[in-house]
């Protein structure tokens, strides 16, 4: 069955960059393949993505259309260059700027109501898992950011012990947590994904998982010969 692969470049990239990775992008791919620029680049990315398969996606956005939000972004407004996925609460913004669940939530009915699909972001400290209360800690993140929608949401369970650091979750780890969050969405449409130090040697046997529906990829997927494979799963 299809995957959803999505290429988070957090603050990377650059025109020369850009030209250089999408220069053996493969022209037909199976899975469907969300790319995730940041935001000056999402344009010029926009312009390779020929492919149906291909999708332009942002890194957040604003919980309100517009308004007196200096340095903002919303959803109303990358709908309007195109970009129809983004990723919310990742664990870099709840830590760097202090996003909340509720915020998280609001951000998500925000771009449902402007037709993007939203990646939210779950997942537990090391201390958490140490404490053996990362299913409980998951569970509060779910219910508490994610939206009451009969629309199609991504959820992505991304350790944070597993995020840049090459300790990815073992399939153990990933199949019982994606259960957890599998018995909680209540739309068929919804999928699961897994991401924290996916390569282009683990992809295969995590995609392979019950309930993995995809993954979200980082360092990996600065590497075009590397996400080249990962989407050739
Ligand atoms: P990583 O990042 O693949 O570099 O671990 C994943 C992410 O933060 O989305």
């Amino acid at each position: 069955m299809s995957k959803l692969l999505v290429a988070n470049w957090k603050m990377n990239g650059s025109f020369p960059f850009i030209e250089s990775y999408f220069q053996d992008l493969p022209q037909f791919c199976t899975n469907t393949v969300v790319f995730c620029p940041p935001f000056p680049y999402m344009g010029k990315v926009k312009s390779y993505l020929h492919t149906a398969n291909y999708a332009l996606g942002a890194q957040d956005c604003h919980p309100q259309n517009s308004g007196a939000f200096t340095g903002n972004i919303s959803a109303a407004m990358l709908r309007d260059i195109g970009c129809t996925y983004v990723i919310l609460g990742h664990s870099e913004r709840r830590l760097q700027h202090h996003e909340t669940n509720d915020l998280v939530k609001q951000k998500s009915l925000n771009s449902l109501e402007n037709n993007l699909t939203p990646i939210i972001c779950v997942g537990e400290t090391l201390a958490d898992r140490k404490a053996k209360k990362h299913l409980e800690v998951v569970k509060q993140q779910l219910l508490k950011s994610l939206p009451e929608t009969t629309n199609p949401i991504m959820v992505a369970y991304e350790p944070v012990w597993a995020i840049g650091t090459g300790l990815s979750a073992t399939l153990e780890d990933i199949v019982q947590m994606h259960q957890m969050i599998a018995n909680h969405l209540i739309n068929p449409n919804n999928k699961v994904l897994y991401g924290g130090s996916v390569t282009a040697e683990n992809a295969k046997d995590i995609l392979s998982q019950p309930n993995v529906d995809g993954v979200l990829v980082g360092g990996a997927s600065l590497k075009a010969d590397v996400f080249n494979k990962i989407m050739a799963v």
